[in-house]
């Protein structure tokens, strides 16, 4: 799942969009079947990578390489242009969110908040200041109904043992914030945090 995230980072600190977008397919994918509200979530990211790869595909291709070569065309071609780093914006939050909810149920103890709060919190940290009271009420509501971890875990890494799909789980993770820390020191540098 992580891999085309991890060639995404490139060695002079920039980040591939083709290869950022390929291992968003991947994660939406690897996400869909671990529940109705993930789904939908991975759902509304699947359109909005679709969006971004018309750009990185379109007439105005040589400018959407990587997240810099994005950032510095849209700010000379002003608002209007700036779609593309709003939506990698949105992508940048909910990878946040599927970070910290792998990590978590990845890592957490018996006994301890199960999954569906984990991630639930998890949501609380990365998106529900950026979603209007609606959606937040929703969005509570529906990590209730999360699978248990280790139904998560099964769901994830169906051939795996627990501890093995744990490990796989804290692995992805650690890529994925990898991925997030690069990301979100790039959308600073161009002040793109704000975008929407
Ligand atoms: C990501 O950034 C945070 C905060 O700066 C840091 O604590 C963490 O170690 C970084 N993680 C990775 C994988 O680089």
């Amino acid at each position: 799942m992580t891999r085309s995230f991890r060639a995404s980072l490139k060695p002079e600190g920039d980040v591939e969009l083709s290869r950022y977008l390929a291992g968003w397919r991947e994660l939406t994918r690897f996400l869909t079947p671990l529940g109705s509200i993930v789904a939908f979530a991975a759902s509304e990211a699947f359109i909005k990578v679709t969006a971004l790869e018309a750009r990185v595909q379109g007439p105005d291709a040589a400018h959407y390489t990587s997240l810099a070569t994005m950032a510095a065309w849209e700010q000379r071609a002003g608002s209007a242009q700036a779609s593309g780093s709003r939506t990698l914006l949105l992508l940048h939050r909910a990878l946040r969110w599927s970070q910290l909810c792998l990590q978590r149920v990845a890592t957490g103890t018996l006994g301890g908040p199960d999954a569906g709060v984990q991630c639930g919190d998890a949501y609380r940290t990365a998106l529900a200041p950026h979603h209007p009271w609606l959606i937040r009420q929703a969005a509570r509501l529906a990590f209730l109904a999360l699978p248990s971890r280790g139904r998560l875990l099964e769901l994830a890494c169906p051939a795996a043992g627990e501890a093995d799909a744990r490990a796989a789980l804290a692995r992805a993770a650690g890529v994925l914030e990898q991925v997030y820390n690069r990301t979100q020191d790039l959308l600073a540098r161009h002040s793109l945090l704000q975008l929407a």
